[in-house]
């Protein structure tokens, strides 16, 4: 979703801001737009529908100079993406640009009230009004921008990051954050700001993560100043990022989709390293541990998210009744937060988001906390939100995810839940010593078997190229592979622009049978597992209807093979763990028949990888 660069320094602002706005294309965006102050002083604006690349060929013969600037790519929520609703938009003089992130919810009657003192509008966005607002209150109060910034933003209600530059200030930026991210790096006489690291992690490490309601005022030649609505100074935590470039190339994938996928086998090892030890004989989430009593004392768990961290959330489900005998209860965030929940103090609540920035999941956070429960944090974005909102918690740590379509992000939070049931459950002595033994050591041999799943990928390949044509695909698993059939579904529908339900196997004969002839490919799920007669079952049916079966089966499986047309095997492994390698087959279906079809497997249309709006 939209993406903020600024740059205050030394460099060619224009380059470093187009790379920026290149680094965080994954976000998703309809359109793009610049703005630098000249050395003569001019305040230049240039603004594109469509792609980075669309803005770079309209600026190439204008002025491009200077050396402060700030950049936008945006996608719509308020008015189409046209060159008019992109950003940066400008105040009525034309002396001030300013970029925007989030919604201001009162944006018509701010609106109502400036065309009543007779300004016009340009643009159908909220964004315009925020910059006509700042250039009335520098005019009737004679104020300077920084203050004039913190009044209009008092007026405002709504998610904002914004970034405003003016031409009567070139040695200026001023920043502001409520409920949509915002980063500043610190560079050697230099600034940079983004939305998220990314554009920022090839010029420095030194990077202030900007809290709600706080104002970063960068200055050419001074130390980074923030404060807040009410001019209050506030002292700047200076983080280091751990990140590297090399994280945020394809390094020689064609897609980073599909690097994404292949780099599972090292992301699972690195989400477990450190907590499962080496012997295999214990894990341990400091999270858990450090709030032992909590968790020794939940009355529920609840489990928020979205998207496909809210699929690993019903993983999660499993997981923890399986082992831990705690109720839970999976919530769409954005349900979750207008429904007037009953939260028990004595609750956990679980907020899984791979970018920690997903405004529902943190008002659902923010919800929970106001009623008193402890919240724990799944994140993957160190540093982002949700992570710095919540009481404890565990990253994921399987490095930036580009591609919109989560993948190495779901095996993560699923190998996350993975370990904090099973800390739980050894800790509340619900599981015997054996038992847990024999899981943690499963657990650990997942990378392994990971590489098994990932030499089939050519075999997925193929069977790709009989399935890019069809127009509607049903997806089916039970019990823990019930959420494995979603995620599968959903990876389809949104790179490929195909059609697809995910069901839980039984419930086909209540509803989507009706739907089964021999145009219909449904993927099953049927690993060896504790209801696979029962799938069988249920693939028996759906050939009695000339439905077309792609099965995903255990190694040396007889029965399935069968009666499936087609079958892709995955290694043995324990049940709870099956969603983890039955998904890697699922990804790479989807993958291999968005290529055929010729989509934009990374950046799919109408999609954003951040979703910071609600
Ligand atoms: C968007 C993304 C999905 C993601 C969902 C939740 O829709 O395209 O891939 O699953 O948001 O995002 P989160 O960052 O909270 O996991």
């Amino acid at each position: 979703m939209c993406g903020i660069v600024g740059y205050l320094g030394n460099k060619d602002a224009y380059a470093v801001l187009i790379k920026g706005l290149h680094r965080l294309e994954y976000r998703g965006y309809d359109s793009a737009g610049v703005a630098m102050l000249s050395a003569k002083g001019e305040l230049n604006v240039y603004k594109s529908k469509g792609k980075v690349a669309d803005l770079e060929s309209f600026a190439r013969s204008k002025d491009i100079s200077g050396t402060i600037g700030i950049a936008h790519t945006r996608w719509a929520t308020h008015g189409e993406p046209n060159e008019v609703n992109a950003h940066p938009h400008y105040s009525p003089s034309g002396n001030l640009a300013l970029i925007h992130n989030g919604i201001i919810e009162n944006y018509s009657v701010i609106r109502a009230e400036l065309e009543s003192r007779g300004y016009e509008f340009r643009s159908s966005t909220d964004t315009e009004v925020i910059v006509y607002l700042i250039e009335y209150i520098m005019k009737s109060n004679r104020t300077d921008l920084c203050t004039a910034v913190q009044l209009a933003l008092r007026q405002v209600v709504g998610a904002y990051a914004i970034a405003v530059i003016s031409r009567d200030n070139p040695d200026r930026i001023i920043a502001a954050r409520k409920s949509s991210p915002l980063v500043v790096g610190i560079g050697e006489d230099e600034f940079f700001l983004a939305s998220d690291a990314t554009p920022i992690i090839e010029y420095t490490d030194k990077v202030v993560y900007l809290n709600d309601g706080e104002i970063a005022v960068i200055s050419r030649g001074e130390d980074l100043k923030v404060v807040n609505l009410d001019n209050v100074e506030i002292t700047p935590e200076i983080k280091k990022l751990a990140m590297n470039i090399s994280q945020l190339e394809k390094g020689g994938y064609p897609h980073f989709m599909l690097k994404e996928i292949f780099e599972q086998p090292r992301t699972i090892l690195n989400c477990i390293r450190g907590r499962i030890n080496v012997e295999g004989t214990n894990v341990a989430l400091s999270g858990v541990i450090d709030n032992r009593e909590k968790f020794l004392n939940a009355r529920r768990i609840v489990i928020v998210a979205c998207g496909t961290s809210w699929h690993a959330a019903l993983i999660g489900e499993h997981l923890i009744e399986d082992f831990c005998r705690i109720p839970v209860e999976v919530e769409y965030a954005s349900e979750f937060r207008y429904r007037n929940p009953v939260i028990y103090p004595d609750d956990i609540v679980i907020a899984i988001s791979q970018s920690g920035e997903t405004a529902d999941t943190l008002a659902a956070v923010e919800l929970a906390k106001s009623e008193g429960a402890f919240i724990y944090g799944i994140c993957n974005a160190v540093g982002s939100s949700i992570p710095r909102t919540t009481d404890s918690g565990s990253y994921i740590h399987v490095g930036p995810e580009i591609g919109v379509a989560s993948t190495k992000a779901f095996t993560g939070q699923v190998t996350v839940l993975s370990m904090l049931a099973l800390t739980i459950a050894h800790q509340r002595g619900n599981i015997s010593e054996e038992k847990f033994i024999q899981l943690v050591r499963e657990l650990q041999a997942i990378p392994d078997k990971i590489k098994e799943v990932l030499k089939r990928s050519e075999e997925v390949k193929e069977l790709s190229r009989i399935f890019t044509y069809a127009h509607n695909f049903i997806y089916l698993g039970r019990g823990y592979n019930y959420p494995a059939a979603l995620e599968g579904a959903l990876k389809l529908k949104e790179i490929s622009y195909i059609h697809a339900e995910g069901y839980p196997a039984a419930e086909m004969k209540h509803g989507p049978i009706a739907l089964i002839d021999a145009e219909m490919p449904v993927v099953v799920i049927a690993t060896s597992d504790s209801i696979y007669e029962k799938t069988i079952s249920n693939i028996q049916e759906i050939k009695a209807r000339q439905g077309r079966v792609i099965a995903i089966v255990t190694e040396g499986d007889k029965a399935v093979r069968g009666i499936a047309d087609y079958c892709i095997e995955v290694p043995q492994v324990a049940e709870p763990f099956t969603p983890i390698v039955a998904s890697i087959p699922l990804q790479l279906l989807a993958y291999y028949i968005a290529v055929n079809k010729g989509r934009d497997v990374d950046r799919p249309r109408n999609l954003a990888k951040s979703v910071t709006v609600e």
